[in-house]
């Protein structure tokens, strides 16, 4: 099974190579960030996408934009990399695998071994950036691996958003223990909610599951609540762009609505998501910001106008799933059951399969 790689270095190594999100699924077309500009302007249109993806591209982002400027005088090097930091951290609110990895790369930077060293600052970043996408890539596959075990066989799974290959440098987070299931003879089917206004399910996560050979189905964000009555869905399976120590979720707007749907179904509702996820700063779900986007996202969908040009819209990207709805969340580091009150990763206890 060929699964896409949403995000990696240029051929030349000066750039990040990502597949731009917004040409999807009409055309495939990859494109290299180079500069701050770049790598800002990617990551505020969705371009690239996905917390653990956002994450993985802003730190490689930060190198690429700074590799042109190593042979600057420390100072001059150092205000421009606490700059390019700043910007690239600031550009998408919710997802904490954008800070996460960005105060990595600053953390790295801060080594006194480098002080005064811009080149070997630069390369130590490098580094870094290239450890980020590489474990995230190994963390998808774990979580995969750990995910197998909730999957019937066969399995009808509902999803939302788009939470796979291209939401991450690997194979996905709630797409990836359907990949590996799928790979190992098991049969799954996909409903696919298309995620409403910007359709990440139906262009995104339809277009990579087609092209894997995963059965899929888009529904429109609205048909849930008869589906599951109609008794047509085993599962949910979502991914999470922040998880509070109380386990309460973020994720895309409309999940919590599917958590709702499920726990009067009583169908099970999980959370795939990577421990860069997981935030010890934030103590419960109240606490997370909520990205609000432009209403023209509403109003002028896809360049057409779906609501009158001067409604006043409500657009923000985001939810809370409260962590009573959540049945378990499957990490890199095993499936973790409620209760979620516990400390942040490495010392939350999860029980591996
Ligand atoms: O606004 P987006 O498309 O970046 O939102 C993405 C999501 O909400 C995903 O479900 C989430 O990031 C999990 S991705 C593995």
């Amino acid at each position: 099974m060929s699964v896409i790689q949403a995000v990696r270095w240029s051929d030349d190594g000066l750039g990040v190579r990502i597949i731009d999100q917004r040409a999807l699924p009409a055309t495939y077309l990859e494109r290299d960030l180079r500069t701050v500009d770049d790598v800002c302007n990617a990551i505020a249109t969705l371009a690239v996408r996905g917390a653990p993806a956002i994450g993985v591209a802003g730190a490689m982002g930060l190198v690429a934009a700074l590799t042109p400027h190593a042979g600057e005088d420390a100072p001059a090097f150092a205000r421009r990399l606490a700059g390019y930091a700043a910007r690239i951290r600031a550009t998408r609110p919710t997802a904490v695998n954008l800070p996460w990895a960005i105060d990595r790369m600053r953390v790295r930077a801060s080594d006194p071994a480098l002080a005064g060293d811009p080149a070997r600052t630069l390369a130590a970043l490098r580094a870094e950036a290239t450890a980020i996408l590489d474990e995230d890539r190994a963390m998808c596959r774990a979580i995969g691996e750990h995910g197998l075990a909730l999957l019937p066989n066969p399995a009808r799974v509902l999803t939302h958003c788009n939470a796979g290959a291209l939401a991450t440098a690997g194979i996905g987070t709630a797409l990836a223990p359907l990949y590996l299931a799928v790979e190992r003879g098991q049969h799954v089917s996909v409903l696919a909610g298309e995620t409403r206004p910007l359709l990440q399910g139906s262009r995104l996560t339809a277009w990579e599951l087609g092209r894997a050979g995963v059965d899929v189905t888009v529904l429109t964000d609205s048909m849930v609540a008869s589906v599951m009555r109609e008794g047509r869905i085993d599962l949910c399976l979502v991914g999470a762009d922040r998880i509070a120590v109380n386990g309460d979720v973020a994720n895309k707007i409309g999940t919590y609505a599917i958590a709702v749907l499920a726990r009067h179904h009583g169908i099970p509702f999980y959370v795939a998501a990577p421990s860069s996820t997981f935030d010890p700063k934030t103590p419960s779900g109240e606490a997370i910001e909520i990205e609000s986007r432009h209403a023209d996202e509403v109003r002028r969908s896809f360049g057409m106008q779906t609501a009158p040009l001067e409604a006043r819209v409500h657009n923000p990207a985001f939810d809370i799933t409260p962590a009573a709805l959540v049945t378990a969340f499957i990490t890199d580091r095993g499936i973790e059951h409620p209760p979620f009150l516990s400390s942040a990763p490495p010392a939350r206890e999860v029980s591996a399969r």
